[in-house]
């Protein structure tokens, strides 16, 4: 595997491969686990060169304690993404990617005025830019996220609409572990009884699914928030029920062609977000 922590060396390397080969890009913050991994291997599938990133981005955090505290495993990882046959690993430190200060602001309409959006106000604007960023700088064929982040997913196909860029967005399905809980970085820093009780959060989603299409939608999200917040030390932010391609609520069944459950938790200080298509 090849790092590369400059842009211009990255490019150079690129625009050889190019030649003969498309290019599958894997945008990460490092911390890599298998949900991680399972994009890798759909890009390795498809693709002839497959590059992934690590970088921390600091214009995404919206909280400086999360920024903080966020997991760095650097070391670890290139072993991962080393025995996991990645290709290439592009990882900048912060005047690469933010030579000065990012000040584009992107409009996304009612997109992130809701969930993730609402609650982490500047998020997804952050994860524009960077993301536009690395798109910029890696030039990809396709680039591959995770189901886990949904409206994640929807802000980056908007976002290649509206600045025309020729990238192929694959979403890739949620990694979970063996009880259920979604593969998050995070994870890594819940306490034992923090760790035990984020089950529930699956469990709950799972249930909303075993109840769809023939329970009012109301008594199923309210169902959910009451089965995770009777956990002591989970606390529902959000749980909406959503229309799959505006991410606005819905009221019934038959309002939208597919509907999600989203969700967001408290474990103390740590934020866990997982989803389920319902319909
Ligand atoms: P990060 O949280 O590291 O996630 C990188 C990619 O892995 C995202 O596309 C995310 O959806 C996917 N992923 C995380 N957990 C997953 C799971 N359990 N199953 C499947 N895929 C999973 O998302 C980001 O980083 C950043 O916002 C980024 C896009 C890199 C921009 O900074």
């Amino acid at each position: 595997m090849e790092k590369y922590e400059k842009i211009s060396e990255l490019q150079l390397r690129l625009s050889e491969l190019r030649k003969d080969k498309t290019i599958g890009f894997v945008p990460t913050m490092g911390a890599l686990h298998q949900g991680h991994l399972s994009l890798i291997s759909r890009s390795k599938a498809i693709c002839g060169t497959t590059v992934a990133s690590i970088f921390v981005n600091p214009a995404q955090f919206n909280d400086k304690d999360d920024y903080r505290r966020y997991p760095r495993t650097l070391d670890k990882d290139l072993e991962i993404l080393e025995n996991a046959g990645c290709d290439i690993v592009f990882a900048p430190g912060e005047k690469e990617i933010y030579p000065e200060k990012d000040k584009r602001i992107f409009d996304f309409g009612n997109l992130d005025k809701v969930m993730e959006g609402k609650f982490r106000p500047g998020h997804f604007n952050g994860v524009a830019q960077v993301v536009s960023r690395l798109f910029d700088i890696v030039n990809p064929d396709k680039a591959f996220f995770g189901q886990k982040d949904f409206q994640q997913v929807s802000i980056i196909k908007n976002m290649t609409l509206q600045l025309n860029l020729s990238v192929e967005i694959v979403v890739c399905p949620i990694i979970r572990e063996q009880d259920g809980l979604a593969m998050s970085s995070r994870n890594m820093l819940l306490s034992d009884s923090q760790r035990k009780e984020a089950v529930n959060i699956s469990q709950a989603l799972l249930h909303a699914k075993t109840q769809a299409a023939v329970t009012p939608i109301s008594e199923i999200r309210d169902e959910a928030v009451r089965w995770i917040n009777s956990s002591p030390e989970l606390r529902v932010e959000y749980m909406e029920i959503i229309d799959a391609s505006t991410l606005q609520p819905v009221a019934g069944w038959d309002e939208a062609e597919e509907i999600f459950a989203c969700v967001a938790v408290h474990a103390g200080k740590i934020r866990l977000i997982d989803n389920i298509q319902l319909k």
